[in-house]
């Protein structure tokens, strides 16, 4: 991670968004749990990319495939989620909105119910422990994995959403873009939003996807992650950008991570620019700050210096993500307060 960080940017408070789980895991972390495990013969090279470098999207996917090798207990889940809570909320983030594919392993009876409490466990200890965050939870649908086990998880999202007084909020797709169609998915999700859950699609993350993310758009999501060829500067189409427009659905961008996995050439033409400047909501996250070696700091300080924003244009977008958020009512008026009462010490 990048600690040339200004004041600014850390004691900015923060939304995050778009957090995969086990994406986010620091440096610290992934030592304990590389110790805890040596017989996997797992580097530290292995389970992170460096900023500065890049790599093709499936070198990344490729990283989390080692990750899940070093978490597949309860007791790592429980690690794993609790040091990703505190990091966030120790680099000034306020309300998290996390997401994790529930798995289960064999080997150690890690169950997917067990995954999911497990980590409502976490947000619970942390809360308990007095850390400053809000943390909310979204069950991650791999589209890798086809209809059968999407609905299932969407089953599994909709009992805990019942059950845990408001901690899961919604549900995410996720996982390789290249493998798997949206209409194959399209009956779970339509399910988890007729079920009340919210909808965070990542859409149009590469090329391509065109028809997927024009079909997915008529559910419509209730936020969409990347959206990198949407609009039709790179390929994507003005019905696409109209009905996002049209739904106000706000976007979820990653700037390092989009770089890294090369979706973006670079910083400069990152779409954040596009749909900055038409004035739609568009919510700065990290993706998976452990894999790409950033931080929510570090990502709004890169939209700073890259686009010009001045101090004030960054605290109305992180005072804009309030309302992007899954949270009811009555936490985002007590975001907004604490926004509010935070304001003259970090913008004097
Ligand atoms: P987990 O769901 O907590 O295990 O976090 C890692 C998983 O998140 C990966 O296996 C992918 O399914 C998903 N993921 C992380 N980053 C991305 C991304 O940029 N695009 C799509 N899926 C992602
Ligand atoms: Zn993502």
């Amino acid at each position: 991670m990048d600690n040339d960080v200004d004041k600014f940017y850390r004691e900015l408070p923060k939304v995050e968004l778009h957090a995969h789980l086990n994406g986010s895991v620091s440096f610290q972390t992934m030592e304990k749990l590389i110790a805890r495990k040596k017989h996997l013969g797992i580097e530290r090279s292995m389970t992170a990319i460096r900023n500065d470098q890049r790599r093709t999207l499936d070198e990344c996917f490729q990283v989390f495939k080692v990750i899940h090798q070093l978490v597949d207990t309860e007791e790592d889940i429980l690690m794993v989620a609790k040091d990703v809570i505190r990091e966030f909320a120790d680099d000034g983030v306020r309300y998290l909105e996390l997401r994790s594919t529930p798995r289960e392993e064999k080997n150690t009876g890690l169950t997917k119910t067990k995954y999911v409490e497990t980590i409502l466990e976490a947000i619970q200890q942390c809360k308990n422990e007095g850390v400053d965050i809000d943390v909310r939870f979204l069950v991650a649908v791999d589209r890798r994995n086809g209809t059968e086990v999407a609905i299932e998880t969407v089953k599994l999202a909709e009992e805990f959403m019942l059950t845990t007084d408001g901690l899961v909020v919604g549900v995410d797709l996720s996982g390789d873009p290249t493998v798997g169609h949206g209409r194959d998915l399209f009956p779970a999700l339509e399910k988890a939003k007729n079920g009340g859950l919210k909808l965070a699609l990542h859409l149009s993350e590469v090329p391509s996807q065109l028809e997927e993310s024009e079909l997915l758009l008529n559910l419509p999501p209730d936020r969409i992650g990347h959206g990198t060829f949407l609009h039709p500067e790179v390929g994507g189409s003005q019905i696409l950008v109209d009905k996002v427009v049209k739904n106000n659905i706000p976007l979820e961008l990653c700037l390092t991570s989009n770089v890294v996995g090369q979706t973006v050439p670079c910083y400069s033409k990152h779409h954040f620019q596009y749909w900055y400047h038409l004035g739609h909501p568009s919510v700065i996250c990290t993706d998976d700050k452990g894999v790409f070696c950033t931080d929510l700091s570090h990502e709004y300080q890169l939209a700073a210096s890259t686009f010009g924003l001045s101090h004030e244009a960054i605290w109305k977008l992180s005072q804009e993500a309030i309302d992007c958020t899954f949270a009811p009512e009555t936490l985002k008026q007590q975001l907004k307060q604490k926004w509010n009462e935070l304001r003259p010490h970090v913008c004097q």
